[in-house]
């Protein structure tokens, strides 16, 4: 009990709500709004998953964001903890986070070391004004033994650095300038890539919906697409919620961080979709899209060097910043829980993460005969951590404030400032977040998974 008390004394915070929004879209904003979102659209046949996208998001990840800010920052805990702290037999939901976490960081790493070398190659200058010669790049890279590995081990270090540094001097510190100069170049090229021969049939391709390409599978992975972008499900926002301020106004950092999240994923989709059909690549060419649209781009851009080392470069940083929040949790999780210092936590678990990056990592080339269910290692761990356990994680996460918490405690911990007259909260807590959110991650899920 004392070790207890010991920990939320010195518990580590924010110094300010816009620390908190700044680290919260740091995490939310990364590669899933620029590589995983624009491979997402093209796969699954374009305008029709951008809807679906975004009736979720409206309908489960609003809802959902301010609901694990709302129990993280009342229980003082990280995700495992604050389940543990409301009713110790529902531990595990949190456990499925951290599983979800670990197994994300572990191909995020490796996508991580891509844009590292992207932006590398971008300052000598892609010079690539054939589209193919951009497909060969990307796949000689990514299936190459050696590079992807030395990109990725030094993303993980990285991450690992900042996380071993602790959660003020390094979360906050890294999200601060970032995100408006993202949004900045994100604008500007979409501005460039609507300009290009050909731009309309690529708007149309992103914006009007073909109903016939509705499936359940593409509703699975708009569902697993939302989660992944506003990083629900395995806690990080609940563990950032754990370091918010007890003034600071949880609906109003529950709206503008996926806001920003949605802008920039929306943006991107502008850039990649034009180009794609301008320089006449395949939209469902997986997640090597964004990687080989973008180079054509920068290739005949002027001064493309320039934009193209600057968002690359962005990239990297909104990456980075999602990565911590992935590790973090895990590592809160040992410290919290299993009293390890934190130095001890941040190298040990970011040291296995790294391990199983590069056979995530290799199985993009050397390994890429190894298959579990027609998919290689890398799409597998992606595969089951988004369309499995962050669905899974945030639906129990939604019933379980709602249904065991309660959803008067965690109205009274949303409105627990005094100031703040929260109109719709009742509508939140006791419409949405107890039906509604939970019921349609059931019916995506089942149907998606074809149990129904
Ligand atoms: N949201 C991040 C992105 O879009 C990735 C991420 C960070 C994440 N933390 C997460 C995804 C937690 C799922 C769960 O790049």
């Amino acid at each position: 009990m004392s070790q207890q008390h010991e920990v939320q004394e010195t518990r580590e915070g924010f110094a300010s709500k816009i620390g908190f929004i700044f680290a919260a879209a740091g995490s939310a904003i990364g590669l899933g709004n620029i590589w995983r979102f624009p491979w997402l659209v093209g796969a699954y046949g374009g305008a029709v998953f951008l809807v679906i996208y975004l009736a979720i998001i409206i309908l489960v990840g609003i809802t959902m964001f301010m609901g694990e800010v709302t129990l993280g920052r009342y229980a003082q805990r990280s995700n495992v903890g604050a389940f543990k702290k409301i009713n110790k037999s529902f531990t595990w939901i949190g456990g499925i986070g951290l599983i979800a976490g670990f197994m994300i960081l572990s191909f995020y790493s490796v996508v991580g070391g891509w844009v590292i070398y992207y932006f590398l190659r971008s300052l000598i200058g892609f010079g690539m004004t054939d589209p193919a010669l951009t497909e060969q790049l990307f796949s000689s890279f990514i299936s190459n033994p050696i590079s992807p590995l030395i990109f990725h081990t030094l993303f993980m270090a990285l991450t690992i650095w900042i996380c071993y540094n602790g959660v003020k001097d390094g979360i906050e510190k890294y999200s601060n300038i970032m995100m408006p100069a993202l949004l900045a170049i994100v604008i500007i090229l979409a501005i460039r890539a609507l300009m290009l021969p050909g731009a309309a049939e690529g708007l149309k391709f992103y914006l009007v919906p073909d109903l016939s390409k509705l499936t359940a599978q593409t509703a699975l992975a708009a569902l697993g697409q939302v989660f992944f972008s506003l990083s629900l499900g395995m806690g990080s926002i609940l563990t950032y919620g754990s370091y918010l301020g007890k003034k600071e106004s949880i609906p109003q950092v529950s709206l503008i961080v996926p806001l920003m999240d949605t802008i920039i994923a929306f943006f991107a989709g502008l850039i990649i979709f034009p180009a794609v059909f301008s320089y006449g690549f395949e939209p469902s060419s997986g997640p090597g899209l964004t990687f080989v649209t973008l180079p054509a781009v920068f290739s005949e851009m002027p001064l493309g060097q320039l934009f193209g080392g600057a968002f690359f470069f962005l990239l990297f940083l909104a990456a980075l910043t999602s990565a911590i929040s992935l590790l973090e949790p895990i590592i809160a999780y040992m410290i919290e829980e299993h009293n390890w210092n934190r130095k001890k936590a941040s190298l040990t678990i970011g040291g296995v993460i790294f391990i199983v990056g590069v056979f995530a990592s290799l199985s993009m080339g050397p390994l890429s005969g190894f298959k579990i269910a027609h998919l290689v290692f890398f799409d597998q761990l992606d595969w089951v951590s988004n369309n499995l356990l962050l669905p899974l994680g945030g639906m129990l996460t939604a019933l379980f404030i709602s249904w065991l918490w309660g959803t008067q405690n965690a109205l009274n911990e949303v409105t627990n400032d005094g100031l703040l007259k929260f109109e719709l909260g009742n509508f939140w807590a006791n419409v949405m977040l107890k039906y509604i959110a939970p019921a349609l991650v059931f019916i995506v899920f089942i149907t998606g998974l074809g149990i129904f």
